[in-house]
């Protein structure tokens, strides 16, 4: 096997709070065991356009605080030919770069991993996305800023519900995952959510009215997942179809979510997940993400990574059904 001395770095897909602290964590980690690291702009666009830079430790001073990603952010369709991924590993060479971290969720460590077959390229992905949906971590960088933020503009949001006594659907990201819907729902007291992993194959609106939650409360707050067809504006239309006698607004928390300064949580883990990458390679790992699974580092290749069958816990929306009564 060919011998690491130069590693680069990028981020991928969908900024998430603490991409930042994860920068910083492969840079320093990386000098300090005496690899030199080269920055990625753009994603994997940047390795096909060729922008890249030498990463000094200065050159992640002051950054752990920061939301988003300094070294910006793309969801590269060229990427994903076979003539992009060509260009990206030409320009990987001609930079001297033998191997690469990538921080992202699921299509970008996908990206990675087919990159990594294909060319012979050493790869550690680090899951970043505040979706929460990669396998073999517990939570993924990101995720808890997220649900923070989604908590406080809940608090906010119930102040209107009770003093209009209303019910307010507020819809919230995860793409095709519900761990932000459900567990914001829990953080926030909510008295629903609605997520995809519901597949009890019950009508999620009619078992939230049926639950008969207006007798007790004259609010309610249900958190709702993103989706193209059945969002918030989905129910909150059934609602005022079916139920005419309740008062329904929607809210749609949108991109301020992905936004902030990350929490310590996410500091924590991005900083352990980016120290882990630089172990894993000093041990001749490859071609695997790093994860968190019981407070201990762990190695998880990429192709479980990736697998979408992460699921919400049967026993938080047990929990979240016996918390809103
Ligand atoms: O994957 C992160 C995420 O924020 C999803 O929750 C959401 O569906 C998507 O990215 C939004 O992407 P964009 O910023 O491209 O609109």
């Amino acid at each position: 096997m060919r011998k690491i001395s130069t590693i680069g770095i990028l981020t991928s897909g969908g900024d998430a709070p603490g991409m930042n602290a994860a920068i910083r964590a492969v840079t320093r980690a990386g000098i300090a065991n005496g690899f030199r690291i080269m920055a990625v702009y753009r994603g994997y666009e940047g390795l096909i356009n060729d922008e890249i830079k030498e990463f000094t430790t200065e050159d992640v001073s002051n950054i752990i605080q920061r939301g988003g990603t300094i070294l910006k952010t793309a969801r590269s369709r060229e990427f994903e030919t076979q003539e992009g991924r060509q260009k990206a590993y030409e320009n990987m060479q001609k930079r001297g770069i033998d191997a690469l971290v990538v921080i992202g969720g699921n299509g970008s460590l996908t990206g990675a991993r087919i990159f990594a077959q294909e060319f012979d390229v050493p790869c550690i992905g680090l899951p970043g996305t505040i979706d929460n949906d990669l396998n073999g971590t517990d939570s993924t960088i990101g995720y808890d800023t997220t649900l923070n933020t989604i908590m406080e503009c809940v608090d906010k949001i119930r102040d209107t519900a009770t003093s209009h006594e209303r019910i307010f659907f507020v819809e919230v990201m995860g793409r095709d995952a519900g761990f932000l819907a459900q567990n914001s729902a829990i953080a926030a007291g909510a008295e629903a959510a609605i997520i995809p992993e519901d597949n009890t194959g019950a009508d999620q609106l009619e078992h939230f009215i049926g639950r008969g939650i207006r007798k007790s409360k004259s609010s309610s707050i249900v958190l709702v997942s993103e989706s193209p067809k059945c969002g918030a504006m989905y129910y909150a239309e059934r609602v005022r179809k079916e139920y005419p006698e309740y008062d329904v607004r929607v809210s749609i928390l949108g991109h301020l979510q992905r936004g902030g300064s990350p929490s310590a949580g996410d500091r924590i883990l991005a900083s352990r997940l980016g120290c882990g990458a630089i172990q894993a390679f000093l041990e001749g790992q490859r071609n695997i993400m790093i994860g968190i699974k019981n407070d201990e580092v762990v190695y998880v290749p990429f192709t479980n990574a990736i697998k979408s069958d992460k699921s919400v816990k049967k026993e938080l929306i047990d929990n979240l059904a016996v918390l809103s009564i």
